[in-house]
C-alpha cells in the first residue's frame, strides 16, 4: 500500500514537530513547514536521524507565493495529500489590546489554515481519506470562557477570537465536505510546555500531539466538523 503523506505547518520547533514526529513513527511521509527553509530542513533533519521519512517546505501560511509553490510541490511530488495539520499559530496579546494585534493573529491563526487549505483541497480530495485538523485552542471555546472556571481569567481579545473564528471555519468546511472523504476537525492539545505554553503548563509536548495525530489518522467511520481534546467533544 502507498504510505500515506501528511503536511503539517509550523513544524520547526513544538507541538507541530512533534505531532510530525508521531506521524512520522507510524509510517506516514511527513512534509514540515516552516517560516524558512532553513528551519524546515534543520527540523526534517532531526526526524531523518530518527529514521522517519521527513521532507522540509518553505510555508510561511500568510505568504500566498509559499502556498503556491507548496501545493504545486506536493502535486509534483506526489499527486495528493493525505492529512494537512494547520498547527502553525500566534499568541500576541501580550502586545497589547490593538487592531494590529488583532489583524495580525487573524492573519496567522485563520486566514493562513484557510487558504492553504483551499489551496490544498484539491489534493486532500485525491486522496482515499483526507484529514484536516485545525489546531484551535479551549481559549477559543465560548462556552468555555464564559464559564464560572474561567470568567475574567482570559483576557486574550484576539487569540480568542481568532481560534474561536478557526473553530466555526472548521464547521463551515465540513459541512462543505460532507459527500466528500475529506474530514475536518478542529484540536484543543491542552496546556502544553512550549515556546508558547511556557514552562508553567502541565502537560508534555508528546501528550499534547496526541490529539491532533489521532484526528490526522482518524478512521472511515470517525467525526468531522468537531472540536476535541483527547478523543472527547469539547464545547464551542
Ligand atoms: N502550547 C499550548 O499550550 C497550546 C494550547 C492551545 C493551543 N495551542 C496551539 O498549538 C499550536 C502550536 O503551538 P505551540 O505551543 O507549539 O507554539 P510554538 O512553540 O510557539 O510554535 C509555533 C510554531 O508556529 C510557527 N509559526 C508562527 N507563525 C507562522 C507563520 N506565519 N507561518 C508558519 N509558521 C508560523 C512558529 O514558527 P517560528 O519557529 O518561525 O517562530 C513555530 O514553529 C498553535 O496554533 C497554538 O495556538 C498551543
Amino acid at each position: 500500500m502507498e504510505k500515506k503523506v501528511a503536511l503539517i505547518t509550523g513544524a520547526y520547533k513544538g507541538l507541530g514537530l512533534e505531532i510530525a514526529r508521531q506521524l512520522g513513527q507510524q509510517g506516514i511521509i511527513v512534509l514540515l513547514g516552516a517560516r524558512s527553509i532553513e528551519k524546515a530542513e534543520v527540523a526534517a533533519a532531526e526526524l531523518r536521524e530518527e529514521k522517519i521519512e521527513a521532507r522540509g517546505v518553505e510555508l510561511d501560511v500568510t505568504d500566498s507565493t509559499h502556498i503556491s509553490s507548496a501545493t504545486e510541490w506536493i502535486e509534483s511530488e506526489y499527486g495528493r495529500l493525505d492529512i494537512l495539520v494547520n498547527n502553525a499559530g500566534i499568541y500576541l496579546d501580550h502586545l497589547g489590546n490593538t487592531l494590529d494585534v488583532m489583524r495580525s493573529s487573524f492573519e496567522v491563526n485563520v486566514f493562513g489554515p484557510q487558504a492553504l487549505s483551499e489551496a490544498l483541497l484539491p489534493l486532500l480530495k485525491a486522496s482515499p481519506a483526507g484529514r484536516i485538523v485545525n489546531q484551535s485552542s479551549i481559549l477559543g471555546s465560548l462556552g468555555t470562557l464564559l464559564s464560572d472556571e474561567m470568567l475574567g481569567s482570559a483576557s486574550a481579545p484576539a487569540y480568542t477570537t481568532s481560534k474561536a473564528a478557526l473553530n466555526a471555519w472548521t464547521v463551515q468546511l465540513s459541512i462543505r465536505l460532507k459527500t466528500t472523504n475529506v474530514k475536518v476537525n478542529a484540536c484543543h492539545p491542552g496546556w502544553v510546555k512550549t515556546d508558547m505554553g511556557g514552562d508553567g503548563a502541565p502537560m508534555e509536548i508528546s501528550e499534547g500531539a496526541e490529539t491532533a495525530v489521532w484526528l490526522a489518522t482518524l478512521p472511515a467511520d470517525g467525526p468531522t466538523g468537531g472540536f476535541f481534546h483527547k478523543e472527547e467533544a469539547l464545547p464551542w
